[in-house]
């Protein structure tokens, strides 16, 4: 919420107040990942980019799929026309969320050189940048698994200190994930965003 309205709640909750119960009996027989997919829509038709940020955290964690984001964006074209929906995408794209890369989409993505693979063990994790994105690396006996180093929660560039042994905890709420994996075992549910690799010629790709 802003200040300015967080100020009013304060100044005058007896007229503000009104506001916010008509806003909460409105959707009660929505659930709550339509809630805030129209949320986002109408801080989009606002322009308020703290508004976007929060609401499109809040249905990403409702279970909105980043294409569901998008169709929701695009189906209210006649309301918000491509200036607004450009806005939002540009908004969207410097949060650098993983899940909207165009290879998470299913779209054709890049393949980026992340490293050497000479030298690297069976068993052995490592935290690597590549081209502007962070990722963990972890060689499992017969695969190679390449996870981006944002946490599925919100966000947090996860560093290398966040590693012991297997187990990956992001220092922000401390979710806890298995690099064998990319599972989340503790805290959370969501796992680590896990990106296509190959090998080709010693050399360790990723696509995104
Ligand atoms: S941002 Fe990683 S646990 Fe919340």
């Amino acid at each position: 919420m802003s200040d300015a309205l967080n100020y009013l709640v304060k100044a005058r909750p007896d007229a503000v107040g009104h506001y916010f119960a008509f806003l909460k009996a409105c959707g009660t027989r929505l659930d709550p990942k339509t809630r805030n997919l129209i949320s986002v829509i109408s801080k989009v038709h606002a322009q308020t980019e703290r508004g976007l940020r929060q609401y499109l955290g809040r249905a990403l964690r409702e279970g909105a799929t980043p294409a569901e984001v998008l169709d929701a964006l695009l189906m209210a074209f006649p309301m918000l026309g491509l200036a607004k929906i450009v806005w939002a995408v540009d908004i969207i794209l410097a949060l650098d969320l993983p899940e909207f890369q165009p290879g998470a989409l299913g779209a054709p993505g890049d393949w980026h050189d992340v490293m050497a693979t000479k030298g690297f063990k069976v068993g052995a994790t490592q935290r690597a940048e590549c081209d502007g994105r962070g990722l963990f690396v972890h060689r499992a006996e017969k695969e190679w698994r390449v996870y981006d180093s944002r946490c599925p929660h919100q966000t947090t560039n996860i560093p290398d200190l966040a590693l012991q042994g297997c187990t990956l905890t992001c220092p922000k709420h401390e979710w806890q994930f298995d690099v064998r994996t990319g599972d989340c075992i503790a805290k959370g549910t969501s796992p680590l965003k896990r990106w296509p690799s190959k090998v080709v010629k010693g050399r360790l790709l990723a696509n995104w």
